[in-house]
């Protein structure tokens, strides 16, 4: 009799940029998953929060458009601005907002055959259970360095220096709130992608998947 086996749950986590978001869309591919990433809900928020002309330093407006947040319907052009990405941590910040973001993103991770999601607490919060657990990161140099080429691709007009001085600014500001802060899970398995190519990275990925695997 073949073993029953636990829905492929993997969590990928890490800091801006880091290539998280194309290493789990590839693990999501290969598996045949479902795939979230987390980053687009607090995304959403901000520009809610933004649009709207309000401060997303203030928690209630937030927690609103948190509640209200209909996935289906984000803006996925407009979240991808800088603006809405510092945003998009401050909002992350408010104890509120992470609550009525949570059980949309359980769910999710509880479909039957497993999910991939990506974010800053998947591994920790999220699904602490899933079967592999990744904590993607890389230099902040090189985050930078592919951020500023997708905003110039997007015909987004940054600087480089600017780009950079975000990234740090939100990763101090993720690793730094109270609740859920971005840190790597205790069972989590670190993919410094600094020196690999988008392929190197998957491949390192499915290997990290793999063994989780074996394990669970
Ligand atoms: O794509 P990038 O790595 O720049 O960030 P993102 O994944 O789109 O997330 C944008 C912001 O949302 C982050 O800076 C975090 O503050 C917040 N976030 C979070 O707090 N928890 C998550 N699970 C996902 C994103």
């Amino acid at each position: 009799m073949t073993p029953l086996r636990r829905p492929l749950v993997i969590a990928v986590d890490g800091p801006a940029a880091s290539g998280k978001g194309t290493v789990a869309e590839g693990l999501a591919r290969h598996y045949g998953l479902p795939y979230l990433d987390t980053g687009t809900l607090y995304r959403a928020v901000a520009l809610g929060v933004l649009s709207a002309g309000r401060d997303p330093r203030d928690a209630e407006p937030a927690r609103q458009v948190a509640r209200l947040l209909d996935p289906g319907l984000i803006d996925l052009v407009a979240i991808r601005s800088p603006d809405v990405g510092a945003a998009a941590s401050i909002v992350a910040a408010h104890p509120a907002v992470r609550t009525a973001l949570h059980d949309l993103q359980t769910r999710f991770a509880a479909q039957p055959e497993g999910a991939v999601l990506d974010g800053r607490d998947i591994g920790t919060v999220i699904a602490p259970d899933a079967v592999a657990k990744l904590f993607v990161t890389a230099a902040p140099e090189v985050r930078a360095e592919r951020r500023l080429k997708q905003h110039i691709a997007a015909g987004r007009p940054v600087t480089r220096e600017a780009v950079l001085a975000d990234i740090l600014e939100r990763d101090a500001r993720d690793s730094g709130r109270d609740m859920a802060p971005l840190t790597p899970a205790a069972d989590s398995v670190l993919l410094d992608t600094t020196h690999l190519t988008i392929e190197a990275a998957a491949d390192a990925a499915r290997r990290i998947v793999e063994a989780a695997r074996d394990r669970a």
